[in-house]
C-alpha cells in the first residue's frame, strides 16, 4: 500500500488540540507527514496544552496523549521561513493540506496567493495543483474581510472546515470535541475516520 502525505499548517488561532488531535489521527492512519508551525502556532501550542508542547517534543507529547498507534506514520516539520522546503514545489507528491487552526491572517495570505511563508506557499502549491486543501479558520465574530477570504478560498477549491464541534454525538470531553473536528478533517482529505460515532438517524418512538 502506498504511503499517504500530507502537509499540516498550524496557525496562531486558538485550538491547538484541533492540530495536535488530527496529526495524531493521520500518524494513526499510517500517513507520511510534512508539518509547518508558524511562530504563533507553536505559541499557541504552549499557551493551551502546557510547558510541555514544544514542537521538537511533539512526537512524545502525542504518544503520551494518543497512544502508540502514532507510530504506524511518520512525520518532519519543517521551518515555516523554509522556501526552499520540499512543500515549496509543486513537483513534490504531497497529495492534500490541511491548515487547523487557520488563522485570519493565513486565511487572508491563502486568499491573496501572497506565499509570505511556507504555509502560505505550500496552500497556495495546492490550489494551483488542483489537490486537497482544507482550511479550519477559527475566529468570532467574524469580520467581512474574513468572510470574503473565505468564500475567495472556496472558489479556489479549498474546503473551509470551522472548527465547529457538534454536539449531536453527546461529546463528555475537550478531547471528543477535538476527536469531532479532526475526525472530520480526515473525512475532507478523503479518509475514513473513526474517531466519533456517525449519526445513525432518527431514534424509533418507544
Ligand atoms: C492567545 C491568542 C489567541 C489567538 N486566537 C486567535 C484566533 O482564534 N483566531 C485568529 O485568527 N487569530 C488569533 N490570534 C491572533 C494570531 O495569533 C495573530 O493574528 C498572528 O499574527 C497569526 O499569525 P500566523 O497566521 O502566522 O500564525 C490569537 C493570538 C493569541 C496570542
Amino acid at each position: 500500500m502506498t504511503t499517504r502525505r500530507i502537509a499540516v499548517g498550524v496557525t496562531g488561532a486558538s485550538g491547538a488540540i484541533y492540530a495536535v488531535r488530527t496529526i495524531a489521527a493521520l500518524l494513526e492512519a499510517g500517513c507520511a507527514l510534512e508539518v509547518v508551525f508558524t511562530d504563533y502556532g507553536k505559541r499557541l501550542l504552549l499557551d493551551e496544552l502546557g510547558p510541555d508542547a514544544k514542537v521538537e517534543r511533539l512526537g512524545d507529547l502525542m504518544a503520551a496523549r494518543y497512544g502508540d498507534g502514532i507510530r504506524r506514520g511518520s512525520f518532519v516539520v519543517h521551518s515555516n521561513k523554509d522556501m526552499g522546503a520540499t512543500l515549496a514545489s509543486g513537483s513534490h507528491r504531497c497529495e492534500g493540506m490541511v491548515i487547523v487552526p487557520c488563522s485570519m491572517k493565513t486565511l487572508a495570505g491563502v486568499a491573496h496567493g501572497l506565499s509570505r511563508s511556507l504555509v502560505e506557499r505550500a496552500a497556495d502549491v495546492m490550489l494551483k495543483e488542483r489537490r486537497r486543501l482544507v482550511l479550519v479558520p477559527r475566529e468570532t465574530p467574524m469580520s467581512l474581510p474574513a468572510l470574503k477570504n473565505m468564500v475567495s478560498c472556496a472558489e479556489a477549491g479549498a474546503v473551509i472546515l470551522p472548527a465547529m464541534p457538534a454536539f449531536y454525538q453527546q461529546p463528555k470531553t475537550i478531547e471528543d470535541l477535538a476527536a469531532f473536528i479532526a475526525g472530520k478533517i480526515l473525512n475532507a482529505l478523503g479518509f475514513d475516520q473513526d474517531l466519533f460515532p456517525p449519526w445513525e438517524g432518527e431514534r424509533p418512538k418507544a
